[in-house]
């Protein structure tokens, strides 16, 4: 797999393996193999503390903008089938073939025993080379795609023309942190009791700074197993921000919040001795967070943006 891929590479035997590989990765995670113990979203309640109501009010804004909607890396259709209990018309594009056909699965299954006043429909396609429809969506919900999208400017092209005029993109995702944000992160898991034993801190970071002198300095050279960083999607933050500039020259942007600056990092790594005690913390810490980025101004690293394409003069 190469270290370094662009989009020069897309449709190369390489880019196809790493696709594979994502496929692979997000199939094995849905069947808990994936280890989620240093995610927030190992607890319900843990995640439900450190992200409140984000999710549902994205879901919100979609609905409040049309019946017919394109999901965007819709992996076996959860969402897609909140939408269709409430009236929608969903399309979902994935690009795992295994979570769309366990999707289609349950779909037939459970549309069938709760008669849903929608409808869903899930199908296999690649982000980066989609080829969609012109004035055809209400809305584009995308919801934690863009940052496993190496092609940007082709999809963001391709959501311009699927939507009809006045058609709204709304999406959920995560960027790069501010610099504020991971000082923040990296000061509270120092201090506070984690996975690493505080003895052990010291180490951990150097270990951690050296694996990222690997992975971006030396990216031929095999990095010692102290130094190897833990497994992600080969996607995984391929792109950030600048999904953000891109949804600004194709769009009008409507609203853009971004919640979420280390709390929810930190809460994943909280290590206590007890679930209650984990949760107490984790919601002083989103507090705390909140607080920052409403009245410091630190910018978060989750998005919430809402869009529209513009009506033709
Ligand atoms: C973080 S999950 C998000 C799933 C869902 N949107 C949610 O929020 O629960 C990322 C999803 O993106 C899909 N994905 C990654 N790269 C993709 C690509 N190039 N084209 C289509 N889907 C892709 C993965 O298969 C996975 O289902």
């Amino acid at each position: 797999m190469p270290n370094k891929i662009s989009t020069d590479d897309i449709g190369t035997p390489a880019y196809y393996e790493m696709l594979r590989q994502e496929a692979d990765f997000w199939e094995r995670r849905a069947r808990g193999e994936v280890d989620m113990s240093l995610a927030a979203t190992r607890d319900p309640e843990l995640a439900a503390v450190v992200a409140g109501d984000l999710l549902a009010h994205t879901l919100d804004l979609a609905v409040a903008r049309g019946k017919h909607i394109l999901e965007l890396a819709c992996a076996s259709g959860d969402l897609a089938i909140q939408l269709a209990r409430r009236g929608c018309r969903v399309d979902g594009v994935d690009i795992s073939w295994g979570l769309v056909r366990e999707g289609m699965r349950q779909i037939a299954t459970r549309h069938q025993a709760e008669h849903w006043p929608g409808a869903v429909n899930l199908f296999v396609g690649d982000l980066n080379r989609l080829g969609l429809a012109a004035n055809t969506y209400d809305v584009v919900l995308a919801i934690a795609a863009f940052h496993h999208v190496l092609d940007l400017p082709s999809l963001m092209a391709q959501i311009e023309k699927s939507l009809k005029p006045g058609g709204a993109l709304i999406c959920l995702d995560h960027m790069e942190p501010s610099l504020a944000g991971r000082l923040l992160r990296y000061f509270f898991l120092f201090i506070l009791p984690t996975e690493v034993p505080y003895w052990r801190k010291p180490l951990h970071i150097f270990n951690r700074l050296m694996a990222r002198v690997y992975k971006y300095l030396l990216p031929n050279r095999q990095a010692p197993a102290a130094f190897v960083l833990p497994p992600r999607s080969p996607f995984e933050d391929i792109t950030g921000s600048e999904a953000i500039d891109l949804i600004r020259q194709h769009f009008v942007v409507e609203s853009y919040q971004t919640p979420q600056a280390f709390a929810n990092v930190v809460a994943g790594h909280l290590r206590l001795g007890s679930r209650e005690r984990e949760i107490k913390l984790a919601r002083r810490l989103r507090k705390l967070d909140d607080w920052l980025v409403q009245h410091i101004g630190v910018r978060g690293e989750t998005y919430v943006l809402s869009a529209h394409k513009a009506q033709p003069s």
